[in-house]
């Protein structure tokens, strides 16, 4: 049996003896040249050596620098510790590598952060990985991994954030993530994800993000999600989910960002929903089978950038007053049913978007609006891009007012009931690019102004 001591020797004396040979041979080449002195953990300088081997393509050369005359840690990507000399970062993002993760990257015992974002590994992510008890940082995403998430990541106990969106990962995602206790980012979007959401996640109570929108999970929303206090980031659209949102998810109130679009998901929303998520930047569930009212405690989301609740099965007069939400820039709502039941006046909340001077997008195409288009349409932000009021039953005159929303690209008005004359001041419009007027009930002549929009291209 061999001690360690002459295991230790030999090795020492191996590094020597190797050593000389490199200086030789460097003296013989170039005499300005210093020599590495090697004194790393060899553990490392193999496992990163396996690491290079399985590289096939490195189109920027970026590991030319892995080579004998530097030590390891100088080696281009690489960090080590200052004293201890062991490779605790691997950052090679967008290099353009091509070939397989070797799983000897696993010995790298003191790594901390993995970065291999936005290159082309294939092959499968290394279940050795698991054994990376110190790492804090995985980024894999935007590569094209296939396989399996390892249900032996769950050994990297110390994992903050796990990346892992644009691969072609299959299979679930493992219920022994769950032991994460520390993971706070778990982005995993656009893969091939099926099984549903784990409702054993629910127990990583850092959580602050948490997206899988674009993988064809299926499955409901498991209420214990709402365990998640710190969460700031939902996203889960395009992923088959079925059922109501559990209420334990309203209960999140450092919510910013709950997009949730294209699913099945059915029943209403909370009438407290604005009250219970006053951070709201995003609320992003169209595509749905939504029904009930818009909740008017919307109006309370002060923040509030994007309301994009189209295509679903809303109801009821929208009562949500706009005056409070000034950064709203995106207000999707189309192919809902937004007519109150008695009075004609189901387009009166434009009144209340007059302070909303960062709007872009106001579409309320097929909402069977029914009533008056106030004048206060002239008054919507400059910034307007994107007005589509059409497949609804606006009657009366359009207001010449609409003249004034000069920054205006697309303006769909068909069909409708307006009457009368179409206004002139449509003619400022300059960049007008598409503009529908088509099944309305308008009499006269269409203003020669039109005539003179320069961008228009179909009418
Ligand atoms: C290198 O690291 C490995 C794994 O942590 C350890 O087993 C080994 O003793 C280290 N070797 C040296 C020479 O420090
Ligand atoms: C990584 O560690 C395993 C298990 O300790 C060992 O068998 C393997 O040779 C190591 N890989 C390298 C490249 O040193
Ligand atoms: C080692 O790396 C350096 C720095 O990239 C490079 O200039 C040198 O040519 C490399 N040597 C070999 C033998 O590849
Ligand atoms: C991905 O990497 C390539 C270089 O290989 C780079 O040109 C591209 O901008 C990167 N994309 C992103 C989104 O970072
Ligand atoms: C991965 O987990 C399996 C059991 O699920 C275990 O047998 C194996 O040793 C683990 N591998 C590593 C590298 O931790
Ligand atoms: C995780 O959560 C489930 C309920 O979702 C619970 O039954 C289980 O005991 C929890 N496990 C741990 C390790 O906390
Ligand atoms: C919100 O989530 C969507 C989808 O996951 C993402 O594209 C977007 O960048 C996020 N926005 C913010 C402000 O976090
Ligand atoms: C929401 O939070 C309150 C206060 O913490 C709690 O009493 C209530 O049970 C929670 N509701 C749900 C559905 O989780
Ligand atoms: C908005 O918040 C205020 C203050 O908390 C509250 O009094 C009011 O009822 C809320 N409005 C709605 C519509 O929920
Ligand atoms: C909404 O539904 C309409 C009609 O079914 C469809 O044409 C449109 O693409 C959908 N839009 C979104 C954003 O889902
Ligand atoms: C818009 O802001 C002005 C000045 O801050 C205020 O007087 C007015 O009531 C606001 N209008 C709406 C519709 O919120
Ligand atoms: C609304 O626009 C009209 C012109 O269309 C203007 O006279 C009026 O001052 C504007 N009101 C507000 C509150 O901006």
């Amino acid at each position: 049996m061999k001690s360690p001591q002459a295991m230790i020797c030999l090795s020492a004396f191996s590094r020597i003896s190797f050593l000389f040979y490199g200086l030789a041979i460097i003296c013989l080449i170039t005499s300005a040249t210093v020599s590495a002195s090697y004194d790393g953990n060899e553990t490392d300088h193999l496992a990163l050596l396996s690491f290079k081997s399985k590289i096939t393509h490195d189109p920027y050369k970026v590991l030319t620098s892995w080579n004998h005359s530097f030590h390891f840690c100088d080696w281009s990507g690489i960090s080590c510790g200052k004293r201890h000399k062991r490779v605790i970062a691997i950052r090679l993002g967008s290099q353009g590598l091509e070939g397989s993760l070797s799983r000897h990257v696993g010995n790298l015992s003191f790594l901390r952060e993995l970065y291999l974002r936005n290159n082309s590994f294939q092959g499968t992510i290394p279940h050795e990985l698991g054994r990376l008890s110190r790492l804090r940082r995985l980024y894999l995403d935007a590569n094209k991994f296939n396989g399996v998430i390892p249900a032996n990541l769950s050994g990297c106990s110390n994992l903050e954030e796990l990346h892992l969106g644009l691969n072609k990962l299959v299979g679930s995602i493992p219920k022994e993530m769950s032991l994460l206790s520390k993971l706070s980012l778990l982005v995993i979007q656009l893969n091939k994800l099926t099984g549903g959401i784990p409702p054993f996640l629910g127990n990583i109570t850092s959580m602050e993000v948490f997206s899988v929108a674009g993988n064809p999970l299926g499955g409901i929303i498991p209420d214990t999600l709402g365990l998640w206090k710190s969460l700031a980031g939902f996203g889960c659209g395009g992923c088959n989910l079925y059922g109501s949102i559990p209420y334990s998810i309203f209960n999140l109130s450092l919510l910013v960002n709950f997009s949730l679009p294209g699913n099945h998901l059915t029943g209403s929303l909370p009438s407290e929903i604005g009250n219970q998520l006053p951070k709201l930047e995003w609320l992003q569930l169209w595509g749905n089978e939504l029904t009930g009212v818009l909740p008017p405690s919307i109006s309370n989301c002060s923040k509030l950038g994007r309301l994009e609740m189209g295509n679903n099965s809303f109801s009821g007069k929208l009562t949500i007053d706009f005056s409070k939400l000034r950064d709203i820039n995106e207000i999707y709502l189309a192919n809902n049913n937004f007519h109150g039941r008695r009075e004609a006046d189901d387009i009166r909340f434009i009144d209340s978007l007059r302070n909303c001077t960062k709007l872009v997008t106001l579409e309320l195409y097929n909402c069977n609006l029914i009533g008056v288009l106030p004048i206060s349409i002239g008054n919507l932000s400059d910034q307007l891009k994107f007005l589509n009021l059409g497949d609804n039953q606006s009657f009366g005159s359009l207001p010449s007012s609409i003249g004034s929303l000069v920054g205006l690209t697309i303006l769909d008005l068909g069909p409708n009931r307006f009457k009368g004359k179409i206004p002139t001041a449509i003619g400022k419009l300059q960049k007008l690019q598409y503009l529908s007027l088509s099944s309305n009930q308008f009499s006269g002549p269409i203003p020669d102004a039109i005539g003179n929009l320069s961008e228009l291209i179909i009418e």
